[in-house]
């Protein structure tokens, strides 16, 4: 017997509480306007001073979690961190959040580091719903913990970066039930993005590499997920599509990047139906000659985005959009990146119109990693339900982003420079002032000169 819709129990999102707007950097960096808002689609780009590192953005996420839904240290029986953030060669973020337990005389809880670019998050949660389905469950709950510090050195990657963290409470009973096998992961070698450079905060990205790395890895897992949809009978006679989901959540480098990303999966669709349903469909009749086209051939093929991009617009609007909104605000957060979509995407609309959904959600690390994987939505929408909690606490979310304050592309770039000049060195005292931060942040007081941190919280 398997433990009863194992999915997701709670949530929490952590981002900074400093932003940099994107049309003052298109100024600031001398491109041009509508460059970073409207070519990339980001409006807001969120950052971490000297005082927040990657343990204090895990330590933050996972204090406020418990907090905020009253679990007791004793419940967690898994606990497991998704990060590129790596400070440390050896030691997990995973036992430095071991501060919030230990004292409460909880140890006995498994769980380490899992690293591959934005990929980590979706392989630690992946870990914790196995751990709840395997012979070690033990009856308490996974929590599983996505956080980044994302930035980029000078230049044209520089406006994709972003910062923040996810925390995930995992466990049996769930209002977003994990649909038992229906998973699609597509694994291969590629150099587009990686932080080879130990010494640096900054990733060597390929940009163009990397999209159609994104891309290729995107048409396979939805290939393969709809495979397995109709080898499980579960579609029935009809093709599998894009109707077959409520809403579509995709890691966000950029939101420009998931419209198209969207866009391609309404072109994957069109290239799966029959040519003479093609033929006989209005919608089709200016993209007839397209579907002789090969996939493999039309990661950059403009005609072919342009049109999908004008089929797909409305669906985009309902399936997808409302699931950017942090993504929008905050920008790429690496590993939370698609789980602040699942945010986004609950905060969007009335419970009664979440009840029953089905979403799918693509999670991609670069070099790569990537899987897509679908939740149902209870229908259980009364007060008190397990959906009405986790909407009703996530209620802080939009006020948060709005109370966040503007700092100048020119401070940006100085905090930027003050990290890269102090990424090695100890003793180190941060200088940023704590007074700006959400109640409840952990900072960073110190490193001795033995390289160990201390935090205290806000
Ligand atoms: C994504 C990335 C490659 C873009 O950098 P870039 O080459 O300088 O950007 P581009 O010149 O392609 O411009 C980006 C978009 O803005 C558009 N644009 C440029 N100036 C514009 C303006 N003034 N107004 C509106 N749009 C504009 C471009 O046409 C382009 O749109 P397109 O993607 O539809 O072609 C870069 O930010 C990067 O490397 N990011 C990190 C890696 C990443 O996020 N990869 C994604 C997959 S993981």
């Amino acid at each position: 017997m398997w433990p009863k819709d194992v999915g997701i129990r709670a949530l929490e999102v952590y981002f900074p509480a400093q932003y940099v707007d994107q049309t003052e950097l298109e100024a600031y960096n001398g491109v041009s306007a509508g460059k970073y808002t409207i070519g990339l689609g980001q409006s807001r780009m969120g950052f971490c001073n000297d005082r927040e590192d990657i343990n204090s953005l895990c330590l933050t996420v996972t204090h406020r979690l418990l907090e905020r839904y009253g679990i007791e240290p004793r419940d967690i029986g898994r606990l497991e961190v998704g990060t590129e953030t790596i400070l440390d060669k050896s030691k997990s973020v995973k036992s430095v959040l071991m501060q919030l337990f230990e004292p409460h005389g909880c140890t006995d809880i498994e769980g380490a580091d899992a690293t591959n670019a934005c990929y980590g998050g979706t392989a630690a949660l992946f870990n914790a719903a196995a751990w709840i389905e395997s012979s070690a469950w033990n009856g308490k709950l996974a929590l599983v913990v996505a956080a980044d510090n994302a930035v980029y050195s000078a230049g044209s990657a520089r406006p994709t970066g972003g910062a923040g963290a996810i925390a995930i409470l995992v466990g049996p009973d769930a209002p977003l039930v994990f649909d038992r096998g229906l998973r699609a992961s597509c694994m291969r070698h590629a150099y587009d993005f990686y932080k080879p450079d130990l010494r640096s905060e900054y990733p060597v990205v390929d940009g163009k590499l990397s999209i159609q790395c994104y891309l290729s890895a995107l048409d396979s897992c939805y290939q393969l997920y709809c495979d397995k949809v109709r080898e499980k009978g579960l579609a029935g006679d009809d093709p599998v599509t894009l109707a077959n989901f409520d809403a579509f959540l995709f890691h966000s480098p950029y939101c420009k990047l998931v419209q198209k990303s969207f866009a391609r999966l309404a072109f994957v669709d069109f290239l799966n139906t029959p040519k003479e349903r093609i033929c006989n469909d209005e919608r089709y009749k200016d993209a007839v000659s397209l579907h002789a086209a090969k996939l493999e051939d039309t990661y950059f093929d403009r005609d072919i985005e342009k049109v999908f991009t004008r089929l797909s617009k409305t669906d985009f609007e309902r399936k997808t959009k409302p699931s950017l909104l942090i993504a929008n605000q905050v920008g790429n957060m690496y590993t939370p990146s698609v789980y602040s979509g699942l945010v986004s995407l609950l905060l969007s609309k009335p419970i009664s119109e979440l009840a029953g959904n089905k979403i799918a959600l693509f999670s991609y690390g670069s070099g790569f990693c990537s899987s897509m994987y679908s939740l149902t939505v209870t229908r259980d929408t009364r007060d008190g339900s397990g959906l009405s909690k986790i909407i009703a606490a996530l209620s802080y979310v939009k006020p948060q982003l709005e109370g966040r304050h503007c700092v100048s592309p020119a401070d940006y770039t100085r905090v930027l420079a003050l990290r890269e000049q102090n990424c090695h060195v100890v003793p180190f005292t941060p200088e940023s002032n704590i007074d700006d931060m959400f109640p409840g942040t952990y900072y960073l007081t110190q490193v001795d000169e033995k390289y160990r941190r201390t935090y205290e919280r806000v």
